[in-house]
């Protein structure tokens, strides 16, 4: 396979994204071409570490580098700020300056503490990121956004804070289960929705190749993805307004998994599961004709739509929705394609047609 490589500017610097298989093992030749350090903290989980970490450390004593590893209990509850403060004395320890990088090599959590941390020590230390499960690969490795949480919501104290190179090795998603697998590829196809029409049509042709991982495609379907996230984070880093279509599935998506005290879907379920029923909304406020709303939802329809577990209402996930934070006024914000490869920001009032779309799905997932 021959690699890809996606430019990202940002405000500050720009910064690449690499897509190759083996790329773990290069990391310490690329960290010191960039970094006039000897310096570098690796943050990782124990199940990730225990799978890629020795060949990283590897990697990184071949050039020298003095690494001190930090790991965290895989899971959203490490993403806190007492797991920041544990990784800030580990900073400490490892002797980092302002030119010593903070690696995350992990899934979201992972990437999202570490970044923070990264972000706010000394205020600011390199990051690099070692995306190793398909979402971070296409979502959350790339952009910039670091977060922990706050006992009453997710990612509430947190950062833009770009990272200066990203690793993608899209042979280590060979490991995934197939659940976690297919809920990320709900992602890459969000990007095929509203960002990337010739993306979504090569995805219909070759979704069980993707299915099957086979790694030419999904390599391809990796930078495609990545390209897409670029192209948006490029014209509104700080999220101002346009970078909110990559939300599209998450209104209702959040909701869900909110209703279902983040313990039933994976997040890609969830946002799977929005993505189907804003396209309905979108049909029936007349932004998409039938035929291509149709198209849509059959892609979207080859990712087995999880059904509700029993007993969740409308009213329990409606309720749900009214925190949502893109909410304005008395209106739900929802993301909406408009075409495939587009979408728009649409704040709706019609609460009872929000109803309906979400009963739909509770009274008949497949
Ligand atoms: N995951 C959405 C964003 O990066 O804006």
């Amino acid at each position: 396979m021959s690699g890809k490589e996606i430019k990202i500017k940002t405000g500050g610097f720009d910064y690449r994204v690499l897509i190759d298989e083996g790329l773990p093992a290069e990391t310490g030749r690329f960290l010191r071409l960039l970094f006039p350090s000897d310096r570098a903290l690796l943050v990782s989980d124990h199940n990730v570490y225990s799978r890629y970490g020795e060949q990283v450390i590897e990697a990184l004593a071949a050039e020298k580098w003095r690494v001190k590893t930090a790991l965290i209990r895989p899971g959203e509850r490490s993403k806190s700020l007492s797991g920041a403060r544990r990784l800030y004395d580990a900073c400490v320890e490892a002797g980092l300056d302002r030119n010593s990088p903070v690696i995350a090599l992990g899934g979201g959590v992972v990437g999202d503490l570490a970044g923070f941390v990264a972000a706010t020590y000394m205020r600011g230390v390199p990051l690099v990121m070692l995306p190793t499960s398909l979402l971070a690969q296409v979502d959350s490795s790339v952009g910039g956004k670091v977060a922990v949480n706050h006992p009453l919501g997710k990612n509430m104290i947190g950062a833009f804070y770009p990272p200066r190179l990203v690793l993608i090795d899209p042979l280590v998603l060979k490991t995934l289960s197939e659940r976690q697998f297919r809920a990320g590829v709900a992602e890459m196809i969000k990007y095929g929705i509203i960002e990337d029409e010739n993306f979504f049509f090569r995805l219909e042709d070759n979704l069980d190749r993707l299915f099957k991982r086979e790694p030419t495609f999904l390599a391809e379907a990796v930078a495609a993805s990545v390209s897409s996230k670029a192209r948006v984070v490029e014209q509104d880093e700080f999220e101002r307004d346009y970078r909110r279509i990559l939300n599209f599935g998450h209104t209702i998506g959040h909701a869900l998994e909110a209703a279902a005290a983040y313990r039933y879907y994976l997040h890609g379920e969830a946002v799977l599961i929005g993505m189907a029923l804003a396209v309905d909304l979108a049909e029936q406020l007349g932004f998409l004709d039938p035929a291509t709303a149709g198209r849509i939802r059959r892609l979207l329809g080859r990712i087995k739509i999880k059904k509700p577990p029993a007993g969740l209402t409308a009213e329990q996930v409606i309720g749900k929705l009214e925190h949502d934070k893109k909410r304005r006024s008395n209106d739900l914000i929802f993301v909406l394609p408009d075409k495939i490869g587009s979408a728009v920001m649409v704040p709706v009032s019609d609460k009872k047609m929000v109803t309906a779309v979400v009963e739909s799905y509770l009274g008949g997932g497949a």
